[in-house]
Parts: structure tokens; sequence; C-alpha cells
């Protein structure tokens, strides 16, 4: 591991931040999650404009420059020098007095998280996962909107933490209406027929850049996709149903609430989006990899 607080970049057991900072007390931060394929860090302009989005929602100034942050990014992965990496970049409001007063606190913290990734394992692609609909619900947009990627996680610690106790792999989160939203940490699709349908942003969920990628590549190969909402009885009675983020990519789900998805098995519209998926991932690596590495050689 190779971790950088605030520029300097140390291992895991020195690197460490006030107790009095703002997203230990309060939750009050935001957070991107990526990786890099072959050394190359995926997607790097879509979460720096997610990071940004989010202190946005939050009315929390960005004390660096999205250019400085791109350079600690790929500053903290050649230390880590690992072709697999996992990094998370956390900002905070920063520290000072307690109090809810965002004010008190003048300079935020940055960290940013590097790790080697492992390979996911084999079986969440060849035999697919099960989830659970979980009873805890995704926060309304009105209230901490869940399209912001803050460091309150708390509901979907809940979720996730009913899932792993009833021996499934993850959680769906509804709505307050009862609509299907994401899971704790990605988002959902389902095929019925020839259709791909994925929530809409305004049923109140993260917009993920695999989602992004996902709608994109679909229109790109004609297949017919939407936005639209459905319920966890629509959802149940699909024909394939998958889930996607950054990090585990298209993985199909098999079972919800014990009860088999469609065939029981992953789906052909699961594998062929999974299939598109990666060789954008091969695209979008070979058109970086040389972009990337000037950046990391550039200071200023
Ligand atoms: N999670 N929904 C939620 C609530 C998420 O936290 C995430 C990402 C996603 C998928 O977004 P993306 O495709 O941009 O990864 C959807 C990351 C991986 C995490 O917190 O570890």
């Amino acid at each position: 591991m190779k971790i950088n607080v605030n520029g300097k970049i140390t291992g895991p057991d020195e690197a460490c931040i006030s107790v009095f900072d703002r997203g230990f007390l309060f939750g009050d931060s935001i957070y991107e999650v990526s990786l890099t394929y072959d050394g190359v860090l995926f997607k790097i302009e879509e979460h720096l404009d997610r990071l940004w989005q989010s202190a946005s929602h939050l009315d929390m100034p960005i004390g660096i420059s999205r250019k400085q942050l791109t350079y600690q990014m790929l500053k903290t992965l050649k230390e880590l020098n690992e072709k697999r990496a996992y990094i998370r970049v956390i900002i905070t409001r920063g520290e000072g007095k307690i109090g809810l007063d965002p004010a008190l606190a003048t300079k935020n913290n940055l960290v940013i998280i590097t790790k080697k990734l492992e390979e996911n394992p084999t079986w969440w692609y060849d035999s697919g996962v099960e989830m659970i609909i979980a009873s805890v619900l995704r926060n309304p947009k009105e209230s901490m909107d869940p399209a912001v990627k803050s460091g309150n996680y708390l509901n979907n610690v809940l979720a996730f933490n009913q899932a792993k106790k009833q021996g499934a792999f993850d959680a769906i989160m509804l709505n307050q209406d009862g609509l299907v939203t994401e899971g704790t940490t990605s988002n959902i699709w389902i095929v019925k027929g020839k259709k791909l349908i994925t929530p809409p942003l305004a049923t109140g969920l993260l917009e993920g850049i695999t989602r992004k990628t996902i709608l994109e590549i679909s229109k790109n190969s004609k297949i017919d996709v939407s936005e639209t909402d459905f319920t966890p009885e629509v959802l149940k009675d699909a024909d394939e149903c998958f889930l996607t983020s950054s990090t585990k990519e298209v993985v199909p789900i098999t079972k919800i609430d014990g009860i088999s998805v469609g065939s029981g098995k992953p789906g052909p519209m699961t594998a062929r989006l999974h299939s598109l998926y990666k060789s954008h991932i091969q695209e979008y690596t070979n058109s970086q990899r040389g972009a990337q590495g000037k950046i990391s050689e550039d200071k200023s």
C-alpha cells in the first residue's frame, strides 16, 4: 500500500489524519474509487468530474486544482508500482473546532489510498451472485442526495450488513416509493426480452461511471436500452439482471431473495455487455497510456 496524505506519500502505518477532521466527525467528506488496468488509471477525467460535482453539492471548496490532484494520484500510483491497483481519493472539508458550521474548517485534507488490486473471483462472472432487497432505504434526493459520493455511507453499510447476515453477496436498495435504485456500491440493470433497463437518475442513485459507459456502449451497439423505473417484483421477474461498478465491472445477478432470476444462470446479454466493456477498457488504456505518463512527470 502507498498512502498520500496532503502530498506526503508513506506506507499505511505512518499515514494519519487529525481526530478533529470533519470527515471523521461528521462524514463531511467526498470520495472516488477507481482502478488501473496495466498501469493506466481508468476514467480519470470522469472521476474528477464527479468529485467536483459532489463537492459542489456539499458547498465544499476544493483547495487543489484538477491538474495537481491528477499529478498527486499518478505520483502515488507510480510509487505503488503495481499494474493493477485500487485507488481511493478522499477529500474532507478539513479540521477545526468541533461544531456543525462548515466555516470552522478552512483547509481540506486530501488522502489518496492506493493498493494492489487482486483479480476478482472468476465465480462472480461464471455463476453469478445472489442479492437481497434491503429493508434499509436509499436516501431521498432531498436529504443527502445519493448522487453525491460522500463519506456518509451508513445506509449502504447497514444494507450490506443485512445481505451478509443472510449469506448473500450484496444488497439492492429501494427508494421511498418502493422503486429499485441501486446496489450498495453498484448500479443495477435488468434485461426483459430484448430490452435493457436501468433506473433513471431521478429515482435517487449515484450516476456510476460504469453505468454511463454501459449506456453509451449499448446505444453504439444498437441495443434497445432505457432508463426506466421498476419495482422489486419486475426485477425478480427479469430474464437477466446484473450490477456494474468500476472495480467489479459487469457482474451477473442470478438470485434475488432466494429466487432464481431468469434461467438462474448468467445470461447472454450480460455476457455480451461485459465483453463490449472489456474492449472499451482496452481501447481506453491504449489511448491514455502516453498522456498519463507525461502528467506523472510534470509537477507544474
Ligand atoms: N462504488 N452506486 C454506489 C452507491 C456506489 O458507491 C458506486 C461506486 C456505484 C458505481 O459507480 P462506478 O461505476 O462509478 O464505480 C454505484 C465504488 C466502487 C466504491 O465505493 O467502492
